[in-house]
């Protein structure tokens, strides 16, 4: 099981993000298109101060329930071990990494961060990964197939970067997959605080510097996935096929001729599987459903901890009074009049109260204030209290 250490305040405690540009201007010319440096995203020093000591963090990586690899490099090549880590080289060692995924769930300062980030849609997020790295540490030249962008925290890291590329080649029998030519076009050295954004396909190697003035290396990836069809239709046909009402009907043949060509498929077995196959048409309705079910599904190592139920009364009191927020692992997302949550269609309509909850992630004393017993919506709250899903009080006293 991951720590629990899972509370953040909704507002970034080191300042807003500088892109340099509008969000707008940014979404437009770069979101997809092209890279960007950024100069002091956010500010170095106050990044630092809020993220910490590197040894700190890398406690995280002995942990149960968190992704964690450490990569190494010396002349007999790469070497990854997969975590929990027992060891993890000093911070003076040379060439290492350890990679920390989906620390937005469990880590309040990485879950900051991510707010920052809202200007783009929650259902496009995959993760907040943040990487430690000793003198001259890295993955190597590699490619993602998601849009990143590479916050340096603390210490220097040296990227360099080339544009996609239909020729790329891969280094085989390595345990990640390295390119096996990197021609850079353009290469910089990112400070506490400089951000580097790149979108898919772009070859990119980030080394490590020394552990010098400004730290050891710290570098946070906040990634966003784009889902492909085939990781969609996977789920999507599981799930439909669940969710098919009546009984499930069953091929049957009484009367068969017997057959003297045994391995031959029968004309009428054929026919009744075929049958099945073209009635999957996707209405409005389901493709919405389907949608809204798989893009608010939590990743595989998410769990909540389910808390006692409260009664009716007392929760509408309790709502009235303090509010409530998401659970950082929560995914609750919106289309149309249907609300999502957490890989389930809500049983109520998405009204301007459960919009509110879903893109500010919080509601306050006032939000509830014209809550009464009869709404479905406070059923519906007390239930995903009940499961965890969400927690009382709107902000977490002393953060915000
Ligand atoms: C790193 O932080 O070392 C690697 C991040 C990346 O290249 O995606
Ligand atoms: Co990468």
């Amino acid at each position: 099981m991951p720590p629990r250490l899972s509370e953040h305040s909704h507002v970034p405690l080191f300042g807003t993000l500088n892109l340099g540009m509008s969000p707008q201007a940014f979404t437009k010319k770069h979101w997809q298109r092209k890279p960007l440096l950024v100069r002091q995203a956010f500010s170095g020093s106050a990044l630092q101060t809020r993220f910490g000591a590197a040894p700190d963090l890398l406690q995280l990586a002995r942990a149960d329930g968190i992704e964690s690899r450490l990569i190494q490099q010396s002349s007999r090549g790469w070497k990854v071990t997969h975590g929990p880590l027992e060891h993890i080289p000093s911070l003076r060692t040379a060439r290492w990494t350890v990679l920390l995924q989906g620390l937005d769930l469990v880590w309040p300062q990485a879950r900051d961060v991510l707010e920052a980030f809202r200007f783009l849609p929650d259902a496009r997020l995959d993760d907040v990964m943040v990487s430690v790295a000793g003198p001259q540490g890295g993955v190597g030249a590699h490619l993602d197939s998601y849009d990143v962008f590479l916050l340096q925290v603390s210490g220097e890291r040296h990227w360099s970067i080339a544009p996609p590329s239909p020729h790329h080649q891969f280094i085989p029998e390595v345990p990640l997959k390295l390119l096996a030519e990197f021609h850079p076009t353009e290469q910089w050295t990112l400070l506490p605080g400089d951000m580097l954004y790149l979108p898919p396909g772009w070859a990119h190697n980030g080394v490590a510097g020394a552990t010098g003035g400004a730290g050891p290396c710290m570098t946070a990836s906040i990634g966003f996935r784009a889902p492909s069809r085939h990781e969609f239709l996977n789920y999507a046909l599981q799930r439909w096929a669940d969710d098919l009402p009546g009984p499930d009907p069953r091929f049957a043949d009484p009367g068969r001729a017997a057959t003297a060509k045994p391995a031959q498929i029968p004309s009428d077995l054929d026919a009744a599987l075929e049958h099945w196959l073209r009635q999957l048409k996707a209405d409005r309705r389901t493709a919405q459903q389907l949608i809204g079910e798989f893009l608010s599904e939590p990743k595989p190592v998410v769990w909540f901890e389910s808390q006692p139920l409260l009664a009716p009364g007392p929760w509408l009191k309790t709502l009235r009074k303090q509010g409530v927020r998401l659970d950082p692992q929560s995914r609750a997302l919106y289309s149309g009049d249907k609300l999502f949550i957490n890989g389930e269609a809500a049983p109520l309509k998405a009204d301007r109260i459960m919009r509110r909850l879903a893109d500010q992630r919080f509601l306050t004393a006032e939000d509830c204030a014209s809550l009464d017993d009869s709404m479905p919506i406070v059923g519906a709250l007390r239930q995903w209290h009940g499961l965890g899903w969400l927690h009382i009080g709107a902000t977490i006293e002393g953060l915000s």
